[in-house]
């Protein structure tokens, strides 16, 4: 090591080659090279714009579009057929934008499963459970030579991609990130064709999941050498006023010679500043071969990542060849240790610190589990706003995007994999999870498995989980592994590092801590108690259930209160991660149907804070607060005493009604304050002391009738990128502008501008109103296809409405070329389609393309003039016109390769025409739960001023006014 700080001595291991050079670098800030041709260093380009979507069909080809009839479509390259052909017109599909749930666009059904929302999907709803995506991406000329990886954070579930009709891979679980390197298959210089399956009829958790493409999708360019995907792992130890950083570096080379280069390591610090910097001359990489490379670094006087003080490195490494620059990769990480200690529990660079956790999916109201990444940020500060540090989640991989927003915001991460095992399949998911977040300074932990009962205590659990643990140890030495438990099985859990305890109820903590005194310890899920936000008195007819804190379920699980009482009490325990963060869908406990959401939450599915939140915010954190819970509107109730809660993080608070002293009690620690009121219209105010001064005030009061509603967003700017969302709040107030927390009023939403409604919410458990209501097409192929060869353009066999087509040519069956009719001039084209079944507001159009620059179309016998619509031609149909059996004609002139030409060009006759049936959308709306409702706005790609209105009736109306892009001058 060298004793200048402002170079650096590096310790090169070469992989394959025992030897170890050392290198001394130039100082930190060396001028760059040059850099190569813009095509050849790394793009990484973000694909979720301009998605085509339909529902298909697990087992009946007709609705699933053909698919998988084609004779070897799974047997030879590029058979793909249906949506997986290259020719298939999705003209008529839905257009959208990903990141897209299409479970959350659909009803809710009591066949559906309530631990996954009761929604209209799963085997009992084979027609709403596989979705199929189409994109058409271009890659230009200039592209030649590179390599090019198609890359999806998630797809739920079971997806299934082609590439130009070729068959691409299969990625089983929704939860894993996957990639395909596509260059094999790609049209350079031209469109291409993205067609991906995804078929949730199977579930994986025991909750909302959602369904389809809900994570992004990416395209990755480079050179054929170049860093792996996730080919960097930086490791930083702090020790005398300086952080040593250890980084390996995988370089692949995918091209067809070994390849020299030069690796530089540069480490930026927060403000920008290189402060490191390491160059490793005359490294190589065979052809067609990973190599492995590794150095270290010194940075002086490092800025620590804290909860506090998030502080981001970047490490940018670059690999040169001829003094150009050929890829370039930058890695995000942070110095900080985390320690788990047995006495002592979590420390984070040395100070011990408890972890203020909460459990949570990947879920949200209005979207489902398509969060805008805007939206995961905003839930990770509505999460921290009431003193949580620390995040579970649960029970898979998170996206990648909450993991840099958890960096950026001091949130610690407990990083979990979906399920125990060690095949091939369950290892790579596991090793992709590892791979890709490894270098988050805020993931303390890798959880390998959650209550894996069928394992628990018996063979070959204990087995697995020292596999994994050792696996896991392989690929980041620098983390502990846990598993978390429920039952008094541990074997599991002992042969990870640290064990994660299910719910306190269920263990005897200071047994096992007795028994297993070097085994560190958290409460990996604590509370599990169901509160219906705004809610007092239980009503289970609405599937509500009182908001006071209390042991839901005695024996198995404790109040949220007792829970960090005894977790407080103890050093050695880490700390608590209460299940859950947010309300999510599903898991109804304890009613089944017609419940559709959980009540287990700190907050709502929209992200308001129910009391237990404010119970939580008195004992995590130090600003003086006080929380009075219930509301005070309960006319009906006078004279009834009335049981009222208070929660602060004062020594002592006093309570008045309507001015006059209720008495001033002493909050013992982690406790909460209780009187009983007689219930009178008025006020309650609650002063909270600390050593006998004034820290805080709170109070409810009863409000006026329900007079107006009311818009407030998170923020009114918005970037005019097409993904940042604002969060809108809904209220109904009273004529002085109170929330009403009894409020029930429907109000309906109408976006103006350059924003779109992407959902709505309201947090009830038992509303079965729509989250993202959406158009809902169906789609009836034409049938009875013949042609007939004519011999002008004028002909009666197009623009008759019932003609004997028997005779006709059948244009599917095929004939030898020796055998072929001879070619007349023109060709007519006749098929026909039943009677469709439209809804009152329901719409149907015939979709078709244009076979011919001279074709002429006829419907039941009327020529037609489609309109063109983007990738084909439309024609809206008239109801009142349309027969049970109709008919549409084209003439065309015939192509030189005749009738099979035309047959060939339209794979599975797609073009020749689609009947579409549509059920349009039902307008944005949302009754406001106990006075809130949620809307999610987020931007298109244009810039301009925007709006959004409600209005109920009854109410005074509310417009909020968002500012999308630069304000117009
Ligand atoms: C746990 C489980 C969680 C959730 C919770 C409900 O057993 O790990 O996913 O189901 O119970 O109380």
């Amino acid at each position: 090591m060298t004793k200048r700080l402002s170079k650096i001595l590096i310790a090169i291991i070469l992989a394959g080659c025992a030897c170890v050079a050392a290198t001394a670098v130039t100082a930190a800030g060396a001028a760059p090279p040059p850099a190569a041709r813009a095509a050849d260093v790394r793009e990484r380009i973000n694909i979720d714009k301009d998605w085509r979507f339909a529902h298909g069909h697990p087992y009946d080809a007709q609705k699933d579009f053909k698919h998988g009839l084609r004779p070897f479509f799974f047997a030879k390259a590029g058979y793909g057929d249906g949506p997986a052909a290259v020719d298939f017109s999705d003209a008529a599909w839905r257009k959208l934008d990903l990141p897209h749930d299409w479970a959350v666009e659909l009803p809710f059904d009591a066949r559906g499963n309530t631990n996954h929302g009761s929604l209209a999907i799963g085997r009992n709803f084979p027609e709403n459970s596989v979705g199929w995506y189409r994109k058409v991406v271009h890659i230009p000329a200039s592209d030649q030579g590179r390599r090019i990886a198609l890359e999806f954070d998630g797809v739920y579930r079971n997806s299934v991609v082609w590439v130009n009709g070729h068959y691409i891979g299969t990625e089983p679980s929704g939860y894993s990130g996957f990639r395909y390197d596509i260059t094999d298959y790609l049209n350079v210089g031209g469109d291409n064709v993205i067609a991906v399956r995804a078929d949730a009829t199977v579930e994986e958790g025991w909750f909302y999941e959602g369904a389809g493409i809900y994570r992004h999708v990416w395209l990755t360019k480079t050179a054929p050498l170049h860093v792996a995907q996730w080919g960097t792992f930086v490791k930083t130890t702090v020790a005398g006023g300086k952080a040593r950083i250890d980084v390996d570096v995988t370089v692949a080379n995918d091209g067809k010679s070994a390849q020299s280069f030069t690796l530089r390591q540069q480490v930026y610090a927060p403000d920008g500043k290189l402060v490191a910097q390491a160059e490793q001359a005359g490294r190589s990489v065979r052809a067609a071969r990973d190599g492995e490379f590794s150095a270290a670094l010194t940075v002086p006087d490092p800025r620590l990542w804290s909860i506090e003080e998030p502080n981001l490195y970047t490490m940018k490494t670059t690999l040169l060849q001829n003094g150009r620059v050929v890829d370039s990769y930058d890695t995000r990480f942070g110095i900080r240790t985390v320690v788990f200690d047995p006495d002592t529990g979590f420390s984070l660079n040395g100070k011990p610190l408890k972890l203020q956790g909460t459990n949570n999916h990947q879920d949200h109201a209005g979207v489902g589990v398509a969060l805008p990444d805007g939206l995961q940020t905003w839930r990770l500060k509505q999460l921290k706003s009431f003193g949580v540090n620390a995040y579970r989640a649960s029970h898979h991989p998170p996206t990648p995007e909450l993991l840099d927003e958890a960096d950026r915001l001091g949130m610690l991460v407990i990083d979990e994999h979906r399920m125990m095992g060690t095949t091939p399949e369950v290892r790579g998911q596991l090793e992709r999870m590892i791979r890709r977040d490894r270098n988050h300074p805020s993931v303390i932990i890798w959880s390998v498995g959650n209550e894996e009962w069928a394992l628990e205590w018996k063979a070959p659990g204990p087995h697995l989980a020292r596999e994994m643990d050792g696996h896991v140890k392989r690929m980041d030495p620098t983390r502990r592994t846990m598993v978390a438990t429920s039952g008094s099985g541990k074997g599991v859990s002992l042969e990870a590092d640290v064990i994660g305890f299910n719910y306190g109820a269920q263990h005897d903590v200071d047994r096992f801590h007795r028994d297993h005194p070097a085994k560190p310890a958290m409460m990996s899920e604590e509370g599990s108690t169901f509160t219906t936000r705004g809610v007092y008195f239980d009503d289970p007819a609405r599937s509500h259930l009182n908001a006071y804190d209390r042991q839901a379920r005695p024996g198995s699980s404790l109040s949220i209160g007792e829970g960090w009482r005894r977790v407080r009490e103890r050093d050695w325990m880490s700390g608590m991660f209460v299940w859950t963060g947010f309300d999510y869908r599903g898991e109804t406990t304890p009613f089944g149907w017609p419940a559709v959401g959980s009540q287990f939450g700190m907050l709502d599915t929209t992200g308001v804070l129910k009391d237990t939140a404010y119970y939580l915010k008195s004992v995590w954190t130090r600003e003086p607060m006080v929380h009075i819970l219930p509301h005070w509107n309960w006319a009906g109730r006078e004279g009834q005493p009335i049981k009222v809660h208070v929660y602060s993080n004062g020594d002592a608070v006093e309570l008045f009604q309507d001015g006059r002293p209720l008495g001033r009690k002493t909050l013992v620690k982690d406790g909460q304050l209780e009187w009983m009121v007689p219930y009178q219209a008025g006020k309650l105010t609650a002063t909270a002391y600390r050593e006998g001064r004034p820290v805080a005030t709170a109070e409810v009061a009863t409000t006026g009738a329900a007079a107006r509603v009311a818009l407030s967003a998170d923020k009114t700017d918005l970037k005019p990128d097409g993904t940042d969302v604002a969060v809108v709040w809904v209220n109904v107030a009273d004529a002085a502008g109170k929330i009403v927390p009894t409020a029930g009023d429907l109000v309906g939403f109408e976006a103006s501008g350059p924003i779109r409604i992407i959902g709505v919410g309201n947090g009830d458990p038992g509303s079965h109103e729509a989250d993202r209501p959406a158009d809902r097409h169906t789609f009836v192929p034409l049938s009875g296809w013949r042609t007939l060869a004519v011999d002008g353009a004028e002909h009666p066999a197009a623009r008759s409405a019932a003609v004997d087509t028997s005779s006709w040519r059948d244009p599917a069956a095929w004939l030898p070329p020796t055998a072929q009719p001879p070619l007349t001039p023109y060709l007519v084209l006749r098929g026909e389609f039943p009677r469709p079944v439209l809804a009152a507001d329901g719409r149907a159009a015939l979709f078709i393309d244009r076979l011919d620059a001279g074709q002429a179309v006829y419907v039941n016998g009327r020529a037609v003039e489609p309109a063109p619509v983007d990738g084909g031609l439309m024609i809206a149909l008239d109801g009142a016109q349309l027969k049970d059996v109709n008919s549409l004609a084209y003439v065309v002139p015939t192509p030189k390769d005749g009738v099979q030409g035309v047959f060939e060009r339209s794979v599975g006759t797609s073009k020749w025409g689609v009947l579409r049936v549509t059920a349009p959308a039902a307008p944005w709306q949302r009754r406001v739960f106990n006075g809130w409702a949620q809307v999610i706005v987020q931007s298109t790609a244009q810039a301009g001023e925007a709006s959004l209105t409600a209005k109920s009736p009854g109410l005074a109306p509310a417009m909020i006014r968002f500012q999308s892009g630069p304000a117009a001058r």
